[in-house]
């Protein structure tokens, strides 16, 4: 990240209207990331929630296929984030459009300066992120670059995902990110004995829930699945929803 970048003085101007960020990561993938992060978003936004949603899975951005179609986002003073279900979404595949997005390395730092620099979110009450995968430096970057991020940590109840995610909770602490809690998708595993023995909070579990696959882009079907049911709890013991 270069130091003298002119584009890293705006960003914090660009989210000084935004109350709370919350990055859902899993460091593994195919856990469910972008779908609970979706989810949290139009939860958040049915309770009246101000509510913002950026994908930063730049190689694979998918948040706009959960939500269902976005117009495309307007340019004024910055590009302004079309409105989904109550959530302002921002995601390079809106500006992209069908075009492949090879970004590697020092592109894909760059696409999120860029992204973070131009997108006027005005207030919010919560930004929910969809966090690139991995626990490289595209995490690290969003991480540092969202300065007062707290995450919420994805994983399936299968131990090849908990034995990623342990990593991945030791490097947030590394880093200074507070951790709210985890989050077990797809069924109810070993992750609360884990988030026991790394000193996490275990915020609950969502089931596997075959309704999700034909609500996908529906976010009135998708609000009334059983998988949003119980996202809602965990994001409620999380404090992340204000309590009703
Ligand atoms: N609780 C659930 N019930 C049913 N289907 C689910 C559930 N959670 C996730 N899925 C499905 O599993 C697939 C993977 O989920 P998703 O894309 O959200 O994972 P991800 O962690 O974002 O993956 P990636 O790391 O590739 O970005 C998707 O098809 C999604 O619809
Ligand atoms: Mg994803």
């Amino acid at each position: 990240m270069r130091a003298l970048d002119p584009r890293l003085a705006v960003i914090p101007e660009r989210l000084k209207g935004v109350s709370r960020v919350v990055v859902f990561c899993s460091g593994k993938g195919g856990v469910g990331k972008t779908l609970l992060s979706s989810l949290a978003a139009l939860v958040a936004a049915r309770r009246g929630a101000r509510v913002g949603l950026l994908d930063l899975d730049f190689n694979g951005p998918s948040s706009h296929v959960v939500l269902g179609s976005a117009p495309p986002p307007r340019e004024d003073r910055g590009v302004v984030p079309p409105e989904v279900a109550g959530v302002k979404l921002m995601s390079l595949a809106l500006l992209a459009g069908e075009a492949p997005l090879p970004l590697r390395g020092a592109d894909a730092t760059n696409a999120l300066i860029e992204l973070l620099a131009v997108t006027r979110w005005g207030d919010l009450d919560l930004l929910v992120v969809d966090a690139p995968p991995g626990t490289g430096d595209e995490l690290l970057d969003a991480l540092r670059l969202l300065k007062r991020a707290e995450t919420l940590v994805v994983t399936t109840p299968s131990k090849l995902s908990l034995a990623v995610v342990a990593r991945l909770v030791r490097l947030l602490r590394e880093v200074g990110a507070p951790v709210l809690g985890l989050v077990e998708n797809m069924g109810r595993g070993g992750a609360e004995a884990a988030a026991a023995e790394w000193g996490v909070r275990y915020l609950g579990w969502v089931p596997y829930d075959p309704a999700i696959e034909e609500a996908l882009g529906n976010p009135e079907k998708l609000l009334a699945t059983q998988a949003a049911a119980k996202l809602e709890e965990a994001l409620a013991r999380a404090g992340v929803l204000k309590a009703r």
